[in-house]
């Protein structure tokens, strides 16, 4: 028998990075798994790969988070594991030099987007479901320019230990990942061209005293190791991956 035979699981932004290595690990381990995305083409392709089922949603959209929610209960009625993971890093910039258009698209995605999916899908939650919140060690660091994202994150930080709070009447477990650098896409979606890649790369290095970036299928390890029986007296934490760079 499976560690997740049985189980069924909503991983958002599934079609790279995190929630990919995610999507497969649970996979792997016997789950029946949702994963969603904005670019279609992307998301069909990948959930055909892995074996999972693709559905297109923006988590900045409440409608689509909705919509999500709706498929979700007609597929399955309810389900076991919610892990909330998709996200963007946004435009880097001084406070003072900061637009309301990424600020709004940040937030939204990261902060707004991940509460709403979070508050929907908890009707939809059996018993004893296991939710993984995807934080960021920059919730709890301030390094200068990334005050946007840090905010988003440290905010869902927060919202995942109330939850915790709130949901454990149900036996129902909230937990936080909140990994360092990771290797994914992530930074080159943000449009940054290769020379800046490069050099925010090398700034990392030094940054993180183990000397490298963590890989999507660690941080996967770690969420399944949350949604586990293993973990069945843990809730309410938060998990930082990061190398000891917020050390
Ligand atoms: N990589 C890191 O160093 C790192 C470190 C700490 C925390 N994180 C966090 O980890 C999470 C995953 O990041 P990643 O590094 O795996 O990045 P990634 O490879 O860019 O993956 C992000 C995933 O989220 C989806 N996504 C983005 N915006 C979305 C939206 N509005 N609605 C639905 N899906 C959306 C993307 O698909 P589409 O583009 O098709 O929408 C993709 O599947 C994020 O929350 C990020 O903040 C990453």
């Amino acid at each position: 028998m499976k560690k997740f035979e049985n189980k069924v699981a909503v991983v958002t932004g599934g079609t790279s990075g995190i929630g990919l290595a995610t999507a497969k690990e649970l996979i792997a381990q016997g789950a029946k798994v949702m994963i969603t995305g904005r670019r279609k083409d992307a998301l069909e392709k990948t959930a055909l790969e892995i074996g999972a089922i693709p559905f297109v949603a923006d988590q900045s959209n409440i409608d689509e988070i909705e919509a999500l929610k709706d498929e979700t209960r007609r597929r399955f009625g309810s389900i076991d594991i919610l892990f909330i993971n998709a996200g963007i890093t946004g435009t880097l910039s001084a406070i003072e030099m900061a637009t309301v258009q990424n600020f709004d698209q940040v937030m939204n995605i990261n902060f707004r987007g991940a509460y709403f999916t979070l508050s929907k899908f908890i009707p939809l939650l059996n018993d004893a479901a296991s939710v993984v919140i995807l934080s960021s060690n920059t919730a709890v660091m301030h390094n200068p320019n990334s005050s946007v994202y840090q905010a988003s994150k440290a905010a869902l930080s927060s919202v995942a230990k109330t939850a915790a709070a709130e949901l454990a009447s149900r036996k129902i477990r909230v937990n936080t990942v909140s990994p360092g650098p990771i290797k994914t896409d992530i930074l080159a979606k943000a449009g940054f061209d290769e020379e800046t890649l490069k050099n925010i790369d090398e700034q990392l290095m030094n940054a993180i005293p183990l000397k490298k970036k963590g890989k999507a299928e660690e941080v996967a390890k770690i969420v399944s190791y949350f949604c586990g029986d293993e973990a069945g007296f843990i809730t309410g934490a938060e998990l930082i991956m990061d190398g000891g760079m917020s050390l």
